[in-house]
């Protein structure tokens, strides 16, 4: 696979190079709530933007329904990626447009263009692949003969796309400083983990975790279960759950992965629970078992914040993916921050696996040097994870 240094030592002073970043950040209104994804995809840029190139950044903000719709708009991210390059970042108000080209055209050696969302046309999510090329043209075509294709978007290389896969078909690509991280990250994870090696799954549901579950038991000493989905495996003890997050017809996948899995996986021994999904809720700290009629689980109990600690203690590695609870709301926060804790204060190799999680560890405060690697990438280190090829991946080893 050619990467950024590959690039950089061909020249790029004076070329018009396209970057693909993740920079699908958080937003209330347009204030960005968590710019961590705009911090990661720095190191490419700046070693472009230091080499003179004339950098086009591409990026997706949310899933807009293909046409512009300003609640999706990338120009806040534009002012904030300005803001940490100490430049001006130029906003295109189109992608592949009149906006776009004259952003490009305006470009001197070392400035960077950002590109409206990517998302805002529709070929860019097509299912159809004469739909996406002819969008991988248009934006080959604002780069112009002598430009080239770095793939840092991590956080989509999981996905077909015209901005991942389609472009690197038409330019030469390379995978930037982020790609590369993160992948050397996670294939430490999956192929040579220091051991013990534990796992923490926390998020909303068993049916998103189902595939890396099935791939991770085999691999690892111990794995952990919290947030929303633990409850569909109370549930396959038999216990109730109120009207806490319940997947019924996941209820016998979890009996099964409970019995071929023995100790390794462990369960919450209490929860915190509430009589309404608010943050005025009144809530009680039951035992798991005791969950009542008309209230629902909301995080992971104290006992269980210190069960998780001891059985996470000694371990070599740790990967955590999801938040334990309701972290957004304060009084459901309490078991994602003592988890979190627990796994920035060990020695361990230990990779937090973006989305939530990672925007966890920056919305509660908690100190991001405790962590190996936070990485920016949800579905894309899941898939990882699972054994999957990931297409954003795999074209540019063509
Ligand atoms: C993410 O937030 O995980 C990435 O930006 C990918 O977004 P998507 O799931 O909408 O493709």
């Amino acid at each position: 696979m050619r990467t950024l240094d590959d690039l950089l030592a061909s020249g790029v002073a004076g070329r018009t190079v396209l970057v693909r970043t993740d920079l699908n950040v958080p937003l209330d209104g347009a204030r960005i709530t968590d710019d961590g994804r705009i911090r990661a995809s720095l190191p490419t840029l700046r070693a472009l933007t230091g080499a003179g190139a004339r950098v086009v950044v591409t990026a997706h903000l949310g899933r807009p329904k293909g046409a512009p719709d300003p609640e999706y708009s990338l120009a806040p991210v534009a002012a904030r990626l300005g803001e940490l390059l100490g430049t001006q970042v130029a906003a295109a108000t189109d992608i592949v447009g009149d906006s776009a080209r004259a952003a490009v055209a305006g470009l001197s050696d070392g400035a960077v263009a950002l590109l409206e969302n990517v998302r805002f046309d529709p070929r860019e999510t097509s299912k159809d692949a004469t739909e996406r090329g002819a969008l991988a043209d248009e934006l080959a075509a604002l780069v112009g003969a002598g430009g080239a294709f770095v793939s840092d978007g991590f956080g989509v290389v999981h996905r077909v796309q015209a901005s991942v896969v389609d472009i690197a078909e038409r330019l030469p690509g390379y995978a930037g400083t982020l790609v590369l991280t993160e992948l050397s990250t996670l294939r430490r994870l999956s192929e040579t983990p220091d051991r013990p090696y534990a796992v923490v799954l926390g998020g909303s549901k068993v049916s998103d975790k189902l595939a890396v579950i099935d791939a991770l038991l085999p691999k690892v000493d111990t794995l952990l279960v919290g947030g929303g989905m633990c409850f569909t495996f109370l549930a396959a003890l038999g216990h109730p759950v109120g009207s806490s997050l319940l997947e019924p017809d996941m209820v016998d996948v979890c009996a099964r992965l409970l019995k071929a899995a023995g100790d390794t996986i462990g369960l919450p021994r209490d929860v915190v629970i509430a009589d309404k999904f608010a943050a005025d809720a009144n809530t009680r700290t039951v035992a798991a078992e005791d969950i009542s009629d008309g209230w629902m689980g909301l995080d992971i109990g104290p006992q269980t914040v210190r069960d998780f600690a001891g059985a996470l203690a000694g371990s070599a590695t740790v990967f955590w993916n999801g938040p334990m609870g309701v972290f957004e709301l304060a009084p459901f926060a309490a078991g994602t921050r003592g988890v979190a804790e627990t796994i920035a204060g060990s020695d361990a190799f230990s990779v937090v696996g973006g989305g939530d999680s990672a925007a966890a560890v920056r919305l509660l405060g908690l100190p991001e040097d405790g962590f190996s690697h936070i990485s920016t990438g949800g579905g894309a280190s899941l898939e990882f994870l699972e054994g999957k090829s990931l297409p954003g991946i795999a074209v540019l080893e063509t």
